[in-house]
């Protein structure tokens, strides 16, 4: 995939009024890092969309930036009054407080942010009333439309029985290299240099960004969050599990698990080995595979890159796209 297909997928969901037509669409992106970087890039080159960066949310200036664009304080960025809120910052305490006035200021929002997202479900929900546009398909799987395609399958009216997957390409990537005989932290070091990490890769490789992202999977699919998430983390102890697999011609991956059954909606991110030909087994370095499983034995399979700058701008862009197709009636390129 590339920054410069840009087709919104369709989807079957609500259909919002055109009630901002005004064109260019004035946005405002908060946090320019890895995404947000790749996201401001994309807009700046090519994008069909008609919409502004109005302003951008930085933690520190930089030289070469524009002055007047690139601000320190969200206050700042916030009275220029967006219709628009693309937030690329890292999970914490910053990003749920804009999310929280961007919401507050009747903006539409694209977000990237699966913990905030996941844990605070009542934003979507209060979205929805007001009539703001809330997307993150980027939240979950990078470049693959992996909740636009569940979305699409419960528009259909089948129901969904079961996902599972590779979610995280830290992880994946970590379990490469230490399969090629890399230390933990050498890997992990990798993983953070190609931009694939979070800001604490702790939450990749103890499986909270995988669970998060099967929060939002889960609600997705089954309209309800997992009472639990069992987790299992990737610690010194993996390497050998990674060299037994091995031995027998296995890779051991993180898969993310979900099934809604009698006693509720079950989720677990656990290490199992794969066999050779498993496409769950076959994901190498940063890429992510799903496998949604409906009524009647239809299974669909995603794969692509799960992870780092191209891939999750990609699918902000996609969502931005969608955005302004719903509020201002462009297409594009369909
Ligand atoms: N840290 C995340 C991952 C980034 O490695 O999958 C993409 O969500």
């Amino acid at each position: 995939m590339s920054l410069s297909l840009l087709v919104p997928t369709p989807t079957a969901s609500t259909v919002y009024p055109r009630v901002l037509p005004e064109r260019p669409m004035r946005a405002v992106l908060l946090g320019c890092g890895t995404v947000g970087g790749g996201v401001l890039d994309g807009l700046r080159n090519g994008f069909p969309g008609d919409v502004t960066v109005e302003a951008v949310l930085v933690s520190r200036h930089r030289r070469g930036r524009a002055p007047g664009r690139f601000f320190t304080e969200a206050d700042s960025v916030f009275a220029t009054g967006p219709r628009l809120v693309i937030d690329c910052l890292p999970d914490g305490e910053l990003a749920e407080r804009l999310l929280e006035l961007a919401l507050q200021s009747g903006a539409d929002i694209v977000s990237a942010n699966k913990a905030v997202i996941a844990r605070r479900p009542d934003f979507a929900a209060r979205a929805r009333e007001r009539g703001q546009i809330l997307r993150y398909s980027a939240a979950v799987g990078g470049e693959l439309p992996v909740l636009e395609t569940i979305s699409r399958i419960r528009g259909e009216g089948r129901a969904i029985l079961s996902v599972a997957g590779v979610v995280n390409g830290t992880s994946n990537f970590v379990l490469d290299r230490l399969a090629e005989g890399a230390s933990l932290d050498t890997a992990i070091r990798a993983a953070q240099a190609l931009g694939f990490a979070e800001s604490d890769p702790s939450a990749d490789l103890e499986g909270r960004d995988a669970a998060a992202k099967l929060t939002l999977i889960a609600r997705a699919a089954f309209g309800a969050d997992p009472d639990c998430v069992s987790l299992e983390a990737i610690d010194a102890e993996t390497q050998e599990r990674v060299r037994e697999a091995a031995a027998c011609g296995y890779r051991l991956r993180q898969v993310a698990t979900l099934k809604a059954g009698a006693n509720g909606i079950e989720a677990s991110i656990a290490l199992t080995p794969r066999a050779p030909g498993d496409p769950l087994g076959d994901v190498r370095d940063e890429e992510n595979a799903v496998r949604i499983s409906c009524e009647r034995g239809d299974t669909i399979l995603l794969t692509g890159r799960g992870a780092g700058r191209d891939a999750t701008a990609h699918s902000v862009l996609s969502d931005i796209g969608a955005v302004i197709e719903a509020r201002c009636g462009q297409r594009f390129g369909q």
